[in-house]
């Protein structure tokens, strides 16, 4: 499943857009980091990325084919773990997990059993069974990590999910991530950590508007087409594919 952003600008009701004209391909097998300071738009792609705020203008695309909505990134197998956790305080930390799994067509059996392990994962086969109101609020991120890996999508968009973490934690969160991309899931991180992003095979950073992509720490804005071939020639980005030439005022990434 190939999912990506071809010109997209995104942004609410009519103020001025968060992001203009950002392309770039979301790869199976790779962790992308998106960073940009607070109030960049790294909420606003990945709710374009999951489907939940239609692009104004450009397109996402799943297979080539633009994405409808929240349900079909749902059916495409697009996860997001929001930056707000999204987990009902008054469930217990299973409950919430187990819910989503019957709700994506699980049967209790295997909820209850891909559940234990994604808690495990996470560390908290001890709060199983706490509400989610009493656990702390790293406890709370990584049940919200455990959900999100409970269900094995095909895209994984992470947002700020070691936010709250002490740094065992947040090794752990990382190399679970890793091991979504090796299963080939494409998977997203959304974050402020420079350390986090360091982790990933590639970094869009966000900027007033704009996306440009960063390799081994170096920004190769990618303005116009000559700038996608330069890079293309520099030995590590050999693996990507020439980026199409973007418009003056756009921006343009291959992951
Ligand atoms: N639902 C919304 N309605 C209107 N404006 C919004 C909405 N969500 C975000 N914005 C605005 O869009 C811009 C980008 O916000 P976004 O949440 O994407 O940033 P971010 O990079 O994720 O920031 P942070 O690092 O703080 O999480 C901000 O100016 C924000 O005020
Ligand atoms: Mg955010």
């Amino acid at each position: 499943m190939e999912l990506s952003l071809t010109g997209a600008t995104l942004g609410y009701g009519r103020a001025d857009p968060v992001l203009a004209e950002v392309s770039f391909e979301i790869q199976p097998g790779r962790l992308l980091a998106v960073t940009g300071p607070s109030g960049a738009g790294k909420t606003t792609l990945l709710s374009a990325l999951a489907g939940l705020l239609a692009p104004r203008s450009g397109s996402v695309t799943v297979d080539g084919a633009p994405l409808a909505g929240r349900d079909q990134a749902v059916a495409a197998g697009i996860v997001l773990i929001p930056q707000d956790n999204g987990l009902a305080p008054i469930l217990t930390a299973q409950e919430n997990l187990q819910v989503v799994l019957i709700a994506r067509g699980r049967i209790p059996a295997e909820a209850r059993r891909d559940t234990a392990i994604a808690l495990d994962k996470l560390g908290l086969s001890g709060q199983a069974d706490q509400l989610v109101e009493e656990l702390s609020g790293g406890q709370q991120q990584r049940t919200a990590i455990a959900r999100g890996l409970a269900l094995g999508g095909t895209v994984l968009l992470a947002d700020e999910v070691t936010s709250e973490l002490d740094a065992g934690n947040r090794q752990r969160v990382l190399e679970l991530l890793r091991a979504e991309a090796d299963r080939g899931a494409a998977v997203v991180l959304a974050t402020h950590d420079p350390e986090a992003a360091a982790a990933c095979d590639t970094e869009i950073r966000l900027s007033e508007g704009r996306a440009a992509e960063l390799r081994n720490g170096r920004a190769a804005e990618m303005r116009d087409g000559r700038a996608a071939e330069g890079r293309a020639a520099e030995g590590r980005a050999a693996e990507g594919r020439a980026a199409a030439p973007g418009r003056d005022n756009g921006t343009s990434a291959r992951t």
